[in-house]
C-alpha cells in the first residue's frame, strides 16, 4: 500500500515537473508561401516563441493548398504526422473519422470560444461534440480588385453587372490592357467560376447546387449561363495564364499590366505588403450579385506523443483564437478575425465592408461557404465539380455539355 501511494505521489512529482519544464513544440504544415502570408505566419511564429515555444515551419507552396494536402496525407500514412497543420472545412471531419485528430476542447472550453465565436465558424471546428480545430480568420471568396489607375485612365468604374464587367474588359482589350489577371490553375479557376456561380444562380440556387449538390440545379439554363460566362471570361485572360500562381497575377494588377482579379482577400495581404494603400492604389468590392462566400482558415492538432508536442497543441491552439493574435495576424493576411470581439478599428475599408456584408448575409440567409476553398464539400465532391470547370476552360467544350459532366461527375462521385 505504502509503495503504491509513494508511487502516485512520485508520478505525479514528475507529470509536474515535465509539465513545468516541458518546452512547448510544434511541427507546422501550412501553405502560407506568399509575401503576404509569408508576414502573417510570421506573426504566428513570433508569438508562440515568445510563449517559450519552438516552432518547426513546414511550408508547402501551391495556393489554395492541394499541394498541402498531398504532403499531409503522406505523413500521416507513414506514420508521422505533423503536430499541427492548415486544414479547414469538411476536410476536419474527414480527418477527425480517421481517427488522427486530437481533442483541443480543454483549450476551447478554459477559453469559452463558444461565447467569442459566431455559431456558424464553430460549427467548422467541431466533430461530434468536441472541439477539433482553431480558426484564424473568415476570409470572403467573392472580390473583385482592381488598379485604381487603370480603371481611371480608361474611364471604368468596378462593375456591378457580369455585362457591366464585360463592357469594360471589352474597353480595356481595345486599350492594350489585360482584363483579368488570372493564373490557370484549377483552384483559381474554381475561385472565378464560384464567383459567377454565385452572382448568376443567386445565394439559393449556389446553396443547391453547392452545398445541396441538387441536380436540377446543376444543369439548369441558370448554370449554362454560368459557364457561357466563364467562356467569355477565357477571352479576357493574356495567353500566359496558364500554372501562374495567384500572387502573380496580383502582382499584374498591382503594376498596372491587368485591370482586375477576382480572388480572395488574401490578394488584399498582397497589396498591403507591397505597399498599396485600399481605395487609392488599388479598388476593392465584391463580385457582381448578392451574397457573401466565406473561407475560414483553420489549425487542427494530429495525434501525437510526447508532451512537448502536446503542450505545443495547447499553446498553438490558445494563440490562434486570442483577441491580440487575430487582429494583428489578419491586418496582415487580408482576411478579417473570426472572434465577434475584435475591434475592427484598425483595419482598411475593404475589411470594414467585408465585416458588414458578412452580418448583413447572416441575417439574410446568405452568407454561404465557400467550395472553392473547401468549406462546402467534402473533397470527393469538390473535386469533381473542380475538375469540370477547368476542363471547361480550358477547352472549346460547350456549355451545355459543361453542365451535363458537372451533373454525371456529382453522381459518380457520391
Ligand atoms: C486559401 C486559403 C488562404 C490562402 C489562399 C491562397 O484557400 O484559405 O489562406 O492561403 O488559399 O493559398
Amino acid at each position: 500500500m505504502n509503495t503504491h501511494v509513494t508511487g502516485a505521489v512520485s508520478g505525479l512529482a514528475i507529470f509536474a515537473a515535465t509539465a513545468v519544464f516541458a518546452e512547448p513544440q510544434a511541427e507546422v504544415l501550412h501553405y502560407w508561401t506568399s509575401g503576404g502570408e509569408a508576414k502573417s505566419v510570421a506573426v504566428l511564429q513570433e508569438e508562440f516563441a515568445a510563449n517559450g515555444g519552438t516552432w518547426t515551419d513546414m511550408p508547402v507552396a501551391g495556393g489554395g493548398g492541394d499541394a498541402a494536402g498531398t504532403a499531409l496525407r503522406a505523413r500521416v500514412l507513414a506514420g508521422n504526422a505533423p503536430t499541427a497543420a492548415q486544414i479547414k472545412g469538411p476536410a476536419i471531419q474527414e480527418w477527425y473519422e480517421e481517427g488522427v485528430l486530437a481533442d483541443i476542447s480543454a483549450v476551447a472550453e478554459a477559453n469559452n470560444w463558444a461565447d467569442v465565436l459566431p455559431a456558424s465558424i464553430a460549427g467548422h471546428m467541431q466533430c461530434d461534440g468536441t472541439w477539433c480545430a482553431a480558426p484564424v480568420n473568415v476570409h470572403r471568396v467573392d472580390w473583385i480588385w482592381a488598379n485604381a489607375d487603370v480603371l481611371e485612365a480608361n474611364g471604368i468604374g468596378m462593375p456591378t453587372s457580369w455585362a457591366e464587367f464585360n463592357t469594360a474588359a471589352e474597353k480595356l482589350m481595345a486599350a492594350g490592357i489585360i482584363p483579368l489577371a488570372h493564373g490557370g490553375q484549377a483552384w483559381q479557376d474554381a475561385t472565378v467560376f464560384e464567383a459567377v456561380a454565385l452572382g448568376i444562380l443567386g445565394p439559393d440556387g449556389y446553396h443547391k447546387a453547392f452545398v445541396e449538390l441538387d441536380t436540377d440545379t446543376l444543369t439548369s439554363d441558370e448554370m449554362v449561363a454560368v459557364f457561357d460566362q466563364m467562356r467569355v471570361m477565357r477571352g479576357f485572360v493574356d495567353s500566359n495564364f496558364s500554372g501562374r500562381d495567384w500572387n502573380l497575377a496580383t502582382a499584374m494588377v498591382m503594376n498596372g499590366e491587368a485591370a482586375f482579379q477576382i480572388m480572395g482577400d488574401w490578394a488584399k495581404g498582397e497589396f498591403m505588403a507591397a505597399g498599396q494603400v485600399p481605395g487609392e492604389d488599388f479598388l476593392c468590392a465584391s463580385t457582381p450579385g448578392d451574397g457573401f462566400l466565406y473561407n475560414v482558415d483553420s489549425f487542427a492538432m494530429f495525434e501525437v506523443s510526447g508532451e512537448e508536442k502536446q503542450q505545443g497543441q495547447a499553446l498553438l491552439a490558445e494563440l490562434v483564437v486570442g483577441q491580440k493574435f487575430q487582429e494583428v495576424f489578419n491586418l496582415n493576411k487580408g482576411s478579417i478575425p473570426a472572434r465577434t470581439d475584435v475591434s475592427l478599428d484598425a483595419f482598411d475599408s475593404c475589411a470594414i465592408l467585408s465585416a458588414k456584408d458578412m452580418a448583413a448575409s447572416n441575417e439574410g440567409g446568405s452568407l454561404l461557404p465557400s467550395y472553392a476553398h473547401g468549406m462546402a464539400l467534402r473533397g470527393a465532391q469538390s473535386g469533381a465539380i473542380t475538375d469540370v470547370v477547368t476542363a471547361h476552360f480550358n477547352s472549346d467544350m460547350s456549355s451545355e455539355d459543361a453542365v451535363q459532366q458537372l451533373a454525371a461527375a456529382i453522381a459518380n462521385s457520391l
